[in-house]
């Protein structure tokens, strides 16, 4: 077991910058998430906490342990790849034992710690067969099976069940928060999916072009992002975001969107007055917009009209895309029950407590609730 210090670490390949001056410290036994678009450095801060590459500036400690002169196998990590990479022609006990036989193990130890770690992730049965006889579920929990039986300090993970289908996936994602629970060590979690990020990490390591922009708990994410790179990227359907202005009418405080105010409490039309004229962006999720005969009692609605462009029935919900007379495009999750056509205008009703402001040049919040 062991905590993992990034400080200040920067990769460059040539004059590319991978990741840039990533500064984050992952508590022994913690399940951390590292998520974010396709090309935004989470493999490659994976490839540099295992060894695989170099560390251009800063470093890496396991422990108390500076690793970056070491080398892969004297870390105690051990990583499941998203191609899991199984040999072949190899049965699954000794695609499993392989690593222990390479580190000299007797074979007594060996066969008692893959018998044991096939049991706990359900694959003894398959121990005899080759991973061209497994399905993909199986093959994945071989790849587990081959990382748990080292041992390590510290279990990687870069997109284990991106090959999997979405059913799978989910049962997938489950057994693995059971095994981090079974076994308390630390787990670094790569993925491009904000779903199975916020519901299998502990805290999450939001990355955009190499730099770290958050690391919080799922929950912290989602009510208070730093920037609206962060509030865009985790929740489904995303954030919708309005281009609004300040204005005053008599003594009230309003932000303009398009044709409609949506009014400003006390905090909110101080905390603007404070701000200057920078230009804002006001932020609103989908569910926290209500067709107008579903409007919650004890929610305070702003109107705001919008035409339907079109209607994704859920069952459970309706995501309805919309569109302002000026052209702003929307996205709201409503009561199923309410009648909606496509076409139609309606006024919608904005949950007012529930709006976020951005800077819009600068993307960072303002204001979160
Ligand atoms: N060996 C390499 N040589 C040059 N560029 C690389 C190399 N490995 C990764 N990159 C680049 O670094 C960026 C980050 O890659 P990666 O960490 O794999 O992203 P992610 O895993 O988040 O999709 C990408 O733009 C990728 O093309
Ligand atoms: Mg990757």
């Amino acid at each position: 077991m062991a905590n993992v210090t990034f400080e200040q670490v920067t990769k460059q390949f040539g004059d590319y910058i991978a990741v840039n001056n990533l500064n984050l410290n992952i508590e022994d036994g913690e399940f951390l998430v590292f998520v974010g678009p396709s090309g935004c450095g989470k493999t490659t801060s994976l490839r540099l906490l295992a060894g695989l590459e170099s560390i251009t500036k800063g470093q890496i400690c396991i422990g108390d342990r500076r690793v970056n002169e070491l080398s892969p196998k004297d870390r105690d990590i051990a990583m499941v790849f998203q191609s899991y990479a199984l040999y072949p022609h190899m049965s699954v006990f000794e695609n499993m034992a392989f690593s222990l036989q390479l580190q000299g193990k007797s074979r007594k130890e060996v066969k008692q710690r893959v018998q044991s770690a096939a049991q706990q992730l359900g694959i003894e049965k398959l121990l005899n067969r080759k991973p061209k006889e497994l399905s993909g579920g199986q093959r994945q929990r071989v790849a587990v099976g081959r990382a748990i039986v080292r041992e390590p300090a510290v279990f990687l993970m870069d997109e284990p069940l991106s090959n999997l289908d979405a059913k799978l996936r989910v049962q997938a994602r489950k057994e693995i928060s059971k095994l981090h629970e079974e076994l308390k060590t630390t787990f670094i979690y790569v993925t491009h999916d904000q779903v199975e990020a916020m519901t299998m990490g502990d805290r999450i390591a939001v990355m955009k072009d190499g730099i770290l922009q958050q690391v919080d708990t799922p929950t912290n994410l989602y009510n208070n992002p730093t920037n609206m790179f962060v509030a865009g990227f985790i929740g489904s359907p995303a954030m919708n975001f309005f281009e609004v202005e300040k204005v005053k009418q008599e003594v009230k405080a309003y932000l303009q969107l398009g044709r409609d105010l949506v009014p400003l409490n006390h905090y909110l039309s101080q905390l603007t007055a404070d701000i200057d004229d920078r230009p804002l962006t006001l932020g609103i999720r989908p569910e926290n917009i209500y067709h107008p005969q579903y409007l919650p009692p004890d929610i305070q609605g702003c109107k705001i009209r919008a035409e339907v462009n079109l209607i994704e029935m859920m069952g459970n919900e309706l995501i309805v895309y919309l569109e302002t007379p000026d052209g702003a495009e929307f996205v709201a999750r409503i009561d199923p029950r309410a009648r909606v056509r496509q076409g139609e205008t309606l006024d919608l009703l904005f949950d007012i407590q529930r709006i976020y402001l951005f800077d819009r040049e600068m993307e960072t919040v303002i204001f979160a609730k």
